[in-house]
């Protein structure tokens, strides 16, 4: 198990120089500075969604599992404990909290460490299973991202995201998107397509669908590389 600890760029330390500090990814910085509000509200927003999703996978014996921006470890209960679950995330402040629950629950399945969502550290067809929540409207190009999920994952490996993606409702699209100059403040897109992500990827779409009719959140489940299987 991996262990988190500060790291400079993700430091409140006052002394940091500011060159040093102008390399700190936006969403790094973002995130440390939210964590406490984070986890006031957010679990009551996102929690269900996850364990519904992540409980209804089945995830068999063993399965190898990875989820990007693991953020402070809102989905980590979901999981069951016969698998091997990495979990990466940009910001090592968010990071921390995930590793203090992981330490506490004694959650030895579990490892977490900070790695860039965009540019993942991993081999090819490493994972069964890559799943991703709230995290795609995040990150600088999530096009990107969605192209190292796809990588990452073995070919007829199962690929599990839940996001908010612009509505194919006009009237709701307009709607959402005039919300977008608040939510941009937190570095949160409202107007990312789902279409615009997947473009061209090996992947195949299994089901679309929100939770309910009111929710904000899309989830999607899809299979990658189903060509080669
Ligand atoms: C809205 S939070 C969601 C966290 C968690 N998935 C959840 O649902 O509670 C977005 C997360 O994405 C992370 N993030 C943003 N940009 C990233 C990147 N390029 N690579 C990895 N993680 C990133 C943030 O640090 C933050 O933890």
């Amino acid at each position: 198990m991996s262990t988190v600890t500060p790291h400079p760029q993700d430091s409140k330390d006052k002394s940091d120089s500011e060159p040093k500090r102008s390399r700190v990814p936006h969403a790094a910085k973002l995130y440390h500075n939210l964590v406490p509000a984070y986890q006031a509200f957010w679990p009551a927003v996102a929690g269900k969604n996850i364990r519904a999703e992540v409980g209804a996978m089945q995830l068999p014996e063993g399965a190898r599992v990875l989820e990007v921006g693991v953020g402070t470890g809102l989905s980590l209960a979901s999981y069951p404990r016969h698998i091997q679950l990495t979990g990466i995330d940009l910001s090592e402040s968010m990071l921390a909290e995930a590793q203090t629950l992981i330490n506490r629950k004694g959650w030895d399945h579990i490892s977490v460490q900070p790695m860039n969502a965009e540019e993942l550290e991993f081999a090819d067809d490493q994972f069964d299973v890559v799943t991703s929540f709230h995290t795609v409207s995040v990150v600088s190009n999530p096009a990107k991202m969605m192209r190292e999920l796809v990588r990452v994952c073995r070919p007829g490996g199962k690929i599990l995201i839940i996001n908010h993606f612009r509505s194919d409702n006009p009237l709701i699209a307009r709607v959402v998107d005039s919300a977008g100059n608040v939510t941009k403040r937190l570095g949160w897109r409202t107007d990312l397509e789902l279409e615009e992500v997947l473009r061209e990827l090996p992947i195949r779409i299994d089901q679309r669908y929100k939770p309910n009719p009111f929710s904000f959140f899309t989830i999607m489940k899809a299979t990658a590389k189903p060509d080669q299987v």
